[in-house]
């Protein structure tokens, strides 16, 4: 993990052209990295420099609620006073162009890696003054991407989650926000090794081999775009 000092080595000082994915599967390889990776190509072919982080690496823990974030006369304001290795991905996120948030679906939120990422970077810039608005003074773009069992129909039962989310996104990072749902995910490697006959294994094949190489071609879009729009 780089530490502050390579970012601003990388000249990234209130840069434009860092693209950083955060991904909220404990899985290093499966669906959610591969539609946030698809992202950050997307994000380097309009020329971004980009980075894929797996929380599931770094030890750390949601907010402890100490609200030195909101303390005055302090150099917390706005930041996350906690020291633990989420620190410097904190400070990555906020020198940033854009960030991808991925995170699977589990028992109908986002997984605990990402609600605890969210806390931290959530909280830290929601100021208590300003109507609740960022501390942020720039902007950053940003984007959501969702990943779940369920079918493309049965989506839509999680959409005070997207809401939520994508609002929470948007007052923190006052740039452009984007989302994407992909349904219906292939989920094991070999179907048979597994006590899942609930699933109808041809119809989730044929989800995997014709709708989820297309939910990647829209995750490389949205990396192109949010790394190319205007702030
Ligand atoms: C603990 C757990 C809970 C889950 N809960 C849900 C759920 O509520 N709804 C759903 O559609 N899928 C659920 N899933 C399936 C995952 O969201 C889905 O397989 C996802 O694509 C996994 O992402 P990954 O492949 O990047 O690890 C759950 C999976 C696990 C392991």
């Amino acid at each position: 993990m780089d530490d502050g000092k390579d970012v601003k080595d990388a000249g990234l000082d209130g840069n434009a052209g860092m693209v950083i994915a955060i991904n909220g599967s404990p899985r290093k390889n499966a669906n959610t990295a591969a539609l946030l990776q698809n992202a950050l190509d997307g994000a380097a072919s309009a020329g971004a420099e980009t980075e894929l982080i797996h929380l599931v690496d770094l030890q750390y823990r949601g907010c402890m609620s100490c609200f030195a974030c909101k303390r005055k006369g302090t150099k917390f304001i706005g930041s996350c006073a906690l020291q633990d290795d989420l620190t410097p991905v904190l400070e990555k996120v906020m020198q940033s162009r854009a960030v991808i948030l991925g995170s699977p679906i589990y028992l109908a939120d986002v997984t605990s890696l990402m609600r605890a990422f969210i806390e931290r970077f959530g909280f830290m810039n929601i100021s208590y003054d300003n109507k609740g608005q960022s501390s942020l003074t720039r902007k950053i773009n940003g984007a959501f991407f969702y990943t779940m069992n369920v079918p493309k129909l049965a989506s839509a039962l999680f959409t005070y989650v997207y809401k939520f989310n994508t609002g929470l996104l948007k007052r923190c990072l006052r740039g452009k926000v984007e989302q994407l749902i992909c349904a219906d995910t292939w989920q094991f490697d070999d179907y048979d090794k597994y006590a899942a006959s609930r699933f109808d294994v041809a119809k989730k094949k044929k989800a995997r081999e014709l709708v989820f190489p297309k939910d990647c071609e829209k995750a490389y879009l949205i990396g192109k775009r949010l790394s190319g729009s205007p702030l």
